[in-house]
């Protein structure tokens, strides 16, 4: 029997600083498993704000915190897992059947998140108990 993919799922992103700063790189076959059709970014969060709260039937992501920080809590319909990420040099993989939310950003919080094809409103699991029956059967 195969075991499951655990829920939270860090790459180590490479690191090329040197003495005038630092440098990461994510690119195909190293950080990102994945060609990237779709790049954004959050920033500026208000106070108190927490976003997601929502699946991709589809999607996969990476998600690099390149400032700043921000708690991701990950739900497979079975489990929930928080993380912190608070360094560019890890990324949180996010693949389909995953309810994501995002909380406790710092006000210098920048989110940049890698996706594997453009935005497309119907790929979304917008409502928790319908994510849950989606991914329970
Ligand atoms: P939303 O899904 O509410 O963001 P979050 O999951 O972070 O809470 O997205 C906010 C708005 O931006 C919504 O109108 C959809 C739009 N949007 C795009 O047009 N393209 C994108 O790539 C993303 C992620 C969102």
């Amino acid at each position: 029997m195969s075991t499951p993919a655990p829920l939270v799922q860090l790459v180590d992103i490479p690191q090329r600083g040197d003495a005038r700063g630092q440098l990461s790189v994510a690119e195909l076959g190293g950080a990102l498993p994945f060609p990237v059709r779709r790049v954004y970014w959050i920033h500026w969060t208000n106070p108190g704000v927490s976003r997601g709260f929502h699946a991709h039937k589809k999607l996969h992501q990476l998600c690099v915190c390149v400032a700043g920080s921000v708690r991701l809590s990950l739900f497979d319909g079975k489990s929930e897992e928080s993380v912190v990420l608070d360094s560019s040099a890890k990324g949180l993989l996010i693949g389909p059947g995953i309810w994501r939310e995002m909380h406790d950003f710092s006000p210098d919080c920048v989110l940049m998140v890698f996706a594997d094809a453009e935005y497309d409103e119907a790929d979304y699991i917008r409502d928790r108990e319908v994510f849950t029956r989606y991914v329970t059967g």
